[in-house]
C-alpha cells in the first residue's frame, strides 16, 4: 500500500513541500480503512482532496473554500463558503453531523482559525483529530499575529497554547473555579514546525483518580462550583 508521500507525488499540494505528509501518516495510518468523514478547510486546486480520497478507503471527504470551485471530484464534496461564517459551518454540519478529522488549511488568518475551531469543535468525535497548518502566520501581523510580542492575544499559537492548559484543567481546582469551553475536552496537543494536531478526548487526572482523600474543603468547593454553574 502506498504511503501518504508516494500518493503525494500524484498531486501537486504544498503538503509535499513543507514535511507535513510524513506527521500525516503518523497519525493517519489507522483511520486509513476506517468509515470516517473528513473536513478539509481550503481547496485551492482540489490536490490535497484527491489525495486524500486516493489513500482513505472509505471515508466520506469534504472540502470547503471561500471560493466557488468549478471543477468536480469524484467521491468529493466541494461547499462553497467563509470558514469564519457559522451560518455556513452550520449548513456543513448539518449535511456531515460530524466529523474524525478537520484540518485547516484555509485563510490562515488567526481570527479565522479560532472562530473555526470555536464552532467545529463541538461536531469532531470522541479521539477525532483537528489540524491546523501553516502556523508560520501566527508571527506575521497580515495574518493577525505578531513576531515582536509572542504573548499577543488571540494568535493561532497562542490559542493552541492555551488549549493545553484545558489538558490539565483539574489542577486549577480553587474556590469559584469554573470550567472554560474547551476543558476536559482536550485529550493531547502536538506540535511540529507550522502544524498542530489537537486530539479530541475527555483528560482524566490519572494522579489524584484513586489517591486524592475527599476533604471538607473539597466538598465546600464542589458546593460552591455547583451554586456558580
Ligand atoms: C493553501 S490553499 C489550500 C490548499 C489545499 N488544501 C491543498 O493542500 O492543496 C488555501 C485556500 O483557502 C481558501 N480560503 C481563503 N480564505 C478562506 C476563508 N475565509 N474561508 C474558506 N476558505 C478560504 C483559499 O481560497 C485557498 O483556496
Amino acid at each position: 500500500m502506498n504511503t501518504l508521500v508516494e500518493i503525494g507525488k500524484k498531486y501537486p499540494t504544498s503538503k509535499n513541500v513543507t514535511g507535513f505528509l510524513e506527521i500525516y501518516e503518523i497519525f493517519f495510518k489507522n483511520l486509513r480503512d476506517k468509515e470516517i468523514n473528513i473536513l478539509e478547510i481550503g481547496v485551492d486546486n482540489g490536490d490535497s482532496l484527491r489525495l486524500w480520497r486516493d489513500y482513505f478507503s472509505k471515508a466520506k471527504i469534504c472540502g470547503i473554500d471561500i471560493v466557488k470551485k468549478e471543477f468536480k471530484i469524484k467521491d468529493v464534496e466541494i461547499l462553497c463558503g467563509d470558514q469564519s461564517d457559522h451560518n455556513f459551518l452550520t449548513e456543513v454540519v448539518e449535511k456531515f453531523k460530524n466529523f474524525d478529522v478537520i484540518i485547516d488549511d484555509g485563510s490562515h488568518v488567526s481570527k479565522h482559525i479560532i472562530a473555526s475551531f470555536n464552532f467545529l469543535f463541538k461536531y469532531l468525535n470522541q479521539n477525532g483529530l483537528y489540524i491546523i497548518e501553516d502556523l508560520q502566520t501566527s508571527y506575521i501581523p497580515r495574518f493577525g499575529g505578531s513576531r515582536f510580542n509572542l504573548d499577543k492575544k488571540n494568535t493561532s499559537m497562542n490559542f493552541l497554547k492555551s488549549l493545553t492548559d484545558s489538558i490539565n484543567y483539574e489542577h486549577k481546582d480553587r474556590p469559584f473555579f469554573k470550567k472554560k469551553k474547551f476543558d476536559g475536552m482536550i485529550k493531547s496537543v502536538h506540535f511540529y514546525q507550522n502544524i498542530s494536531i489537537v486530539k479530541k478526548g475527555e483528560s482524566i487526572n490519572y494522579f489524584y483518580k484513586d489517591t486524592k482523600k475527599i476533604t471538607f474543603f473539597d466538598k465546600l468547593k464542589k458546593i460552591i462550583s455547583l451554586i456558580n454553574k
